[in-house]
């Protein structure tokens, strides 16, 4: 069974559409790329698909049930997590206080939702900063700190929102690498990134978005080589750089 099927969704803000008759299907245990322009819809797609906005039409499935309009709450519960490319930790709080917002998503206990947020924190190298205010952190470890409050919620599926924006190259092959051992241990991913470095370097099969619409998909090295997608979002260059 797929994890994830998108059939015709829609997203219109008023007057604007934002996302136009989107289809796509994620397998388990695949790494599966969005890419397009700025204000493509990418990050409007994961708002639908996370409950944060109501679909204006088309039906989201995971694991096979229909979870349109469903809060982003019990879409969690689920086994669907999400980060957010602007982010919003409880920046007066600690780091381990914030990993274990997540893990409370699976408990009621403190004590155990405190063991699974170091559990987190240690498997990503961050237990270092459990004490530091979430306020004060640098931007690669504030986007470290998403990655570990979405897993501490136990998710199958996790939706990466530029998790890699504003990072250093040596970070981005850390991130690349945190990414790739994700899976490893059975989540799937849905990642949005305009780093195409890393895109190409982890998605098995990646869609491209333009003005809300699917213009290409398939594997990384073909869609790169689309005309359209050079086009709409490449860019000449590209191509060159790739040789
Ligand atoms: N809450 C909202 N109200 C009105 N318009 C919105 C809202 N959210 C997004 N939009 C518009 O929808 C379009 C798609 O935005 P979205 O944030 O999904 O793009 P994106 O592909 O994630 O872009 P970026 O790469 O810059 O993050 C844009 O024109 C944006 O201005
Ligand atoms: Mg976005």
């Amino acid at each position: 069974m797929n994890i994830l099927e998108i059939r015709g969704l829609h997203k219109d803000f008023g007057g604007l559409r934002a996302l136009n008759d989107l289809s796509l299907t994620i397998e388990p245990g695949q790494i599966f790329g969005l890419i397009g322009p700025n204000g493509a819809g990418k990050s409007t797609a994961f708002n639908c698909i996370a409950g944060v906005y109501a679909p204006s039409g088309g039906e989201i499935y995971f694991n096979g049930v229909r979870i349109n309009g469903e809060r982003p709450w019990n879409l969690c519960k689920r086994g669907l997590a999400r980060t957010f490319q602007i982010v919003k930790p409880f920046a007066t709080k600690s780091v381990l206080y914030n990993v274990m917002v997540g893990a409370f998503a699976r408990t009621n206990s403190r004590s155990e939702a405190e063991r699974k947020a170091l559990e987190v924190l240690e498997y990503l190298h961050f237990e270092k900063h459990r004490n530091s205010r979430a306020g004060n952190l640098t931007i690669a470890d504030r986007k470290r700190l998403e990655i570990a409050r979405a897993l501490a919620t136990e998710p199958q599926l996790l939706l990466l929102d530029e998790v890699m924006a504003g990072l250093r190259p040596s970070e981005v092959d850390e991130m690349v690498g945190v990414i790739q051992q994700l899976r490893g241990r059975g989540i799937t991913i849905f990642v949005i990134e305009h780093i195409m470095r890393a895109i190409m370097a982890l998605s098995d099969h990646v869609v491209v978005l333009h003005f809300g619409q699917k213009i290409a998909e398939g594997a990384p090295h073909q869609v790169a080589s689309d005309e359209r997608v050079i086009k709409a979002y490449l860019g000449d260059e590209y191509v060159i750089s790739a040789g």
